[in-house]
């Protein structure tokens, strides 16, 4: 057999043997798959398929003029000898690939936007975002999969952080902020899953200090409170629950929170302490003349303390006249709460099903205090209206795009001042259960609320 024969067969077998594995190398080395195999894939389709694209979809322009006079007759031609934009080299970063494109003179970005979904489909991506970075350029953010796909398993470091096998971003202080800043950051940034952009998805507190979250039954709302739960475990921040369906959902923090109220009157109890627990502090940052605890010194900053509220309509809307005035002391509290508590170090995350003006006033003035936004999957077009539409009507739509199989998917407002599609890490009750157990000892124990606390804790915990 001569040389080149042998180098064929030889060539054969290992393509045969690369063929076979492929599913296995696939699964076990995403990243290096993806950079070995699939990007020069997707790059050589987009490069084969870019002239015909620019084509089809009106993006190619023509040196020659498309229609002409002939003997007082004007005649429309089909463009000969069509000019598409240039492409500038891909540029790979996991399962993305950007690349640029230089528009002909009379271009627009726009035009590319329209034929974004095209690209998508030739290219066999999940989706293609067109930007205009530069005058004169248009950037295509090709996105090779959905990020919101699967985000349990797309974790980027694949470690496993204490059970939790997802991911973990380490928080970065900026040198040149300030003690308390540096600590605000530390303890106020919550990573909970991913954004559709492949970014973490971050609820900062100091930007967005209070939340509301909505969803349809089995939407994600709980999984997302797991994943806010067990990333504060560990932190020296004080947790408290209120959770009028008995304790149904929070109940499986019960070993690391400060206070779980599950009745109404618990509840109203838990908001006034805390109400005067704002007042108090606002004392204390006067006599300092400070703005905020973050600017207290360290050894007489109080801790942080977090709300978690299941079922907001549970809280403030009452079928039975004797509760009237108890609902309506809740929600006077909570907007209370929410207006005093920013600077304070007090946060509130407000999960619900349903958010509607039958909730009562409160709930709107509350809705207003809450800046950051967290809409899963609605059950009615009015909680996505009033979670979203006041301050990002095109969002609504997105909402309600939800599927019912996108669990834990959910449309969110972002710390930049916009919106994004995002999915949190599927942190099941199990778990979360688990890692508030192993952090029972960073419980913070809030005196005045003793016979609502749990169980014994300290606040020992850094
Ligand atoms: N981020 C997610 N990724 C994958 N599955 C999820 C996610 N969030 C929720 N789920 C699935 O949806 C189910 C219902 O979620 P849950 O958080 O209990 O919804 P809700 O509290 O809104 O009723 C969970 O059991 C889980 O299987
Ligand atoms: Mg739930």
């Amino acid at each position: 057999m001569s040389s080149n024969a042998v180098l064929s067969v030889a060539l054969l077998l290992v393509l045969a043997v690369l063929l076979v594995a492929s599913p296995t190398l696939r699964k076990r080395y995403p990243r290096t798959w993806w950079y070995a195999v699939s990007f020069p894939i997707l790059w050589g389709r987009i490069r084969f398929t870019w002239r015909r694209l620019a084509w089809e979809c009106d993006l190619a322009v023509t040196r020659k003029r498309a229609h002409a006079m002939l003997g007082g007759i004007l005649i429309k031609g089909k463009e000969l000898d069509p000019v598409v934009p240039r492409l500038s080299m891909a540029w790979p970063r996991p399962l993305l690939v950007t690349v640029r494109a230089r528009m002909l003179p009379g271009q627009t970005p726009d035009e590319f936007v329209d034929a974004a979904e095209a690209m998508a489909h030739a290219w066999r991506v999940h989706s293609v975002r067109v930007s205009s970075p530069a005058r004169g350029e248009v950037e295509f953010t090709i996105s090779a999969r959905d990020p919101l796909e699967n985000v349990t398993s797309s974790a980027p470091s694949g470690r496993k952080h204490h059970g939790r096998p997802w991911f973990r971003v380490s928080v970065t202080t900026e040198t040149q902020e300030s003690p308390g800043a540096a600590a605000a950051a530390q303890l106020l940034r919550i990573f909970v899953g991913f954004l559709a952009d492949w970014n973490a998805w971050v609820l900062d507190l100091r930007l967005l200090p209070h939340w509301l979250i909505t969803g349809a039954t089995q939407s994600g709302k709980s999984t997302l409170m797991n994943a806010v739960v067990v990333e504060l475990a560990p932190r020296p921040v004080a947790l408290v629950g209120i959770d009028l369906k008995g304790g149904m959902e929070l109940g499986n923090y019960t070993a690391r929170l400060s206070a779980l109220a599950t009745d109404r009157r618990s509840a109203v109890r838990v908001l006034s302490y805390l109400v005067d627990v704002v007042l108090e502090r606002t004392t204390q940052c006067r006599i300092a003349q400070v703005r905020s605890i973050w600017d207290l010194p360290e050894q007489i900053r109080p801790v942080p303390i977090v709300l978690l509220v299941d079922e907001l309509a549970e809280l403030c809307m009452a079928t039975d006249p004797r509760d009237k005035a108890d609902a309506l002391a809740c929600s006077t509290n909570l907007v209370r709460l929410a207006q005093l508590g920013a600077s304070l170090g007090v946060h509130l995350l407000v999960a619900g099903q349903r958010v509607g003006s039958d909730l009562g006033a409160g709930v709107t003035m509350l809705r207003s205090q809450l800046s950051g936004r967290v809409c899963h999957r609605v059950a009615d077009p009015e909680t996505a209206k009033m979670t979203l539409g006041d301050r990002f009507p095109d969002a609504v739509d997105a909402a309600q795009g939800i599927s019912p199989l996108e669990r834990g998917v959910a449309v969110t407002t972002t710390n930049e001042g916009g919106w994004m599609r995002a999915r949190s890490a599927n942190i099941g009750a199990e778990q979360a259960q688990r890692i508030t157990t192993d952090y029972a000892h960073c419980r913070v124990l809030l005196p005045g609320l003793s016979d609502i606390d749990l169980s014994g804790g300290d606040t020992t915990c850094r």
